[in-house]
């Protein structure tokens, strides 16, 4: 496996693999690998003869009151997993190779940006897509595969990639949990045992909308309200938001019907996590 910490070596080689016909996917990811990224590895291992994985804690991403400076890092443990699944190239760059310039240029998709996690985190979307054309222009995949575990960053990314033209499809791989149900996430790290307890609360507050809305219910207030008292049982927990919205608009709906995404943060202690679920719910003729 090569590692790459320069702009220059990353594309040489894509350009190499591609004039030898190989067709690349891409993982970008922010390191402190777990099975969630390994999933999206393995599957772009089996989609492309080539698997590039980019490394990078993006600043830009995180709101000055964030946990950039914390947000857990351990490349050598990392190269071992990403080689151990058979990825081919990991671009891991120091923060000035990639923001070398004063840049004056954001990408930013409106409106999407703006609902859910845009509204506690206004920034974080444009530092998500402006990281991910740099990384994209910089690889240069025919595919690349994003998680549903950040189901608004996926839609978000896949608009981009539709309005700017970028000739590369996007895929999208199912959320990795833990055996109890816990969305597997790098943050999970900062949770100590009481909390990691707690953090089950996301999952099975979701689960209850699920069998509610199985059970008939459509009216997505009461099923809001299910969850949020749900939240408000569990002490350590503080809710975020919790939205129930169109899986392509994320516009809200008040009507549970149709392609249905619910999607949650909640603090569990200081430690905000995220998950979601999809569901296809028939509308009655
Ligand atoms: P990061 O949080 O490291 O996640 C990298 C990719 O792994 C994302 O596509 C994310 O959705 C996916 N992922 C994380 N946990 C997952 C899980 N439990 N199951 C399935 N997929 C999971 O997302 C980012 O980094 C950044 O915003 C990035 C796109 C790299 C831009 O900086």
């Amino acid at each position: 496996m090569e590692v790459c910490r320069q702009i220059n070596e990353v594309r040489e080689f894509v350009k190499e693999q591609k004039r030898e016909g190989q067709e690349v996917g891409f993982v970008p990811t922010m390191g402190y690998l777990h099975q969630g990224h390994l999933s999206l590895m393995k599957e772009a291992r089996k989609d492309n003869d080539i698997v590039v994985v980019s490394i990078f804690v993006n600043p830009t991403q995180f709101e000055p009151d964030e946990d950039y400076e914390e947000y857990p890092r351990d490349l050598e443990r990392d190269l071992k997993l990403a080689a151990e699944v058979g990825v081919d190239l990991v671009f891991a760059p120091e923060v000035e190779e990639v923001y070398s310039t004063q840049s004056l240029t954001t990408v930013q998709v409106a409106d999407l940006s703006d609902r859910l996690c845009g509204e506690s985190r206004p920034n974080h979307f444009t530092g998500v897509c402006t990281i991910v054309s740099k990384l994209f222009n910089i690889v240069g995949p025919d595919r690349a595969y994003f998680g549903q575990k950040d189901a608004q960053q996926v839609l978000i990314i896949k608009r981009l990639v539709k309005d700017l033209n970028f000739e590369i499809e996007i895929v999208t791989v199912p959320i990795a949990r833990e055996k109890d149900g816990l969305a597997i996430s790098s943050r999970n790290k900062y949770l100590n045992e009481s909390e990691r307890e707690a953090a089950l609360v996301l999952y099975n507050s979701l689960q209850l909308a699920k069998k509610l809305i199985i059970a008939g219910e459509k009216n997505a207030e009461i099923i809001k309200t299910k969850i949020v008292e749900r939240i408000k049982g569990e002490p350590l927990a503080e809710l975020d938001y919790v939205e129930i919205v169109d899986q392509n608009t994320l516009a809200s709906l008040s009507e549970v019907k149709n392609k249905v995404l619910i999607a949650l943060a909640v603090y569990i202690g200081q430690t905000r996590l995220i998950d979601n679920i999809m569901l296809e719910v028939e509308t009655e003729c």
